[in-house]
């Protein structure tokens, strides 16, 4: 074919650790429920802007500096955003990246995550904890969706990277990571069990 991919969107998806994820998630679900309970100003702000579900967006965002399960985990997040940041070919050789907000989203059944990015960060991320078979997964919109225009529509068959929307399956022990810019959303979940993530957003100097 005559034709070459320029300006790609990369999105980063691999298990966080090789082995021995099972029990640190475990745990990790545990300490994200007993957030929910003890962050009452959280869940006031998840009433008005997180409807069904439990944030801690807006409230405890720094979790890595109150919480040695979080800051552990940073650690390994920041091995996948420094490799991610490889692939990007950016160059941070005299620049330092830094975990400048981690916080949890708790979803119970029917709780949806509409369409959103990351403002203030340059690579941002999730990582799974807890996610029931058939939970939704991280859908991603075309960020030149806006431009299209007179396009036609794109056919049902299209290959995955033609497509306007694509949608990584939530699956516990991995970590998906994205460009900040890039829009995203999690579709309302239709299984009864709670799905379970953190988000962080990196900045750099
Ligand atoms: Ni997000």
């Amino acid at each position: 074919m005559p034709t070459q991919a320029w300006f790609p969107t990369l999105i980063y998806h691999e298990p966080l650790l090789r082995s021995g994820v099972e029990r640190f998630n475990t745990e990790l679900a545990e300490e994200c429920r007993r957030i929910r309970d003890y962050d009452a100003a959280g869940r006031r702000w998840s009433a008005r802007n997180y409807p069904g579900g439990y944030t801690s967006y807006a409230s405890l965002n720094q979790l890595h500096r109150i919480s040695s399960t979080f800051a552990g985990l940073e650690r390994r997040i920041t091995t996948h955003v420094r490799r991610y940041a490889r692939a990007l070919d950016l160059d941070l050789r005299s620049r330092k990246i830094h975990l400048s907000d981690f916080w949890v989203n708790i979803m119970p059944e029917h709780a949806a995550h509409g369409l959103h990015l990351h403002p203030l960060s340059f690579i941002s991320g999730t990582y799974y904890v807890v996610t029931p078979p058939g939970c939704a997964g991280l859908k991603f919109e075309d960020p030149r969706l806006d431009r299209f225009m007179a396009a036609p529509p794109k056919l049902a068959g299209a290959r995955p990277a033609n497509r306007t929307h694509v949608t990584h399956p939530a699956q516990a022990g991995h970590v998906v990571l994205f460009e900040s810019w890039l829009r995203h959303e999690v579709a309302a979940n239709r299984t009864p069990a709670e799905r379970i993530s953190v988000s962080f957003n990196y900045g750099w100097t």
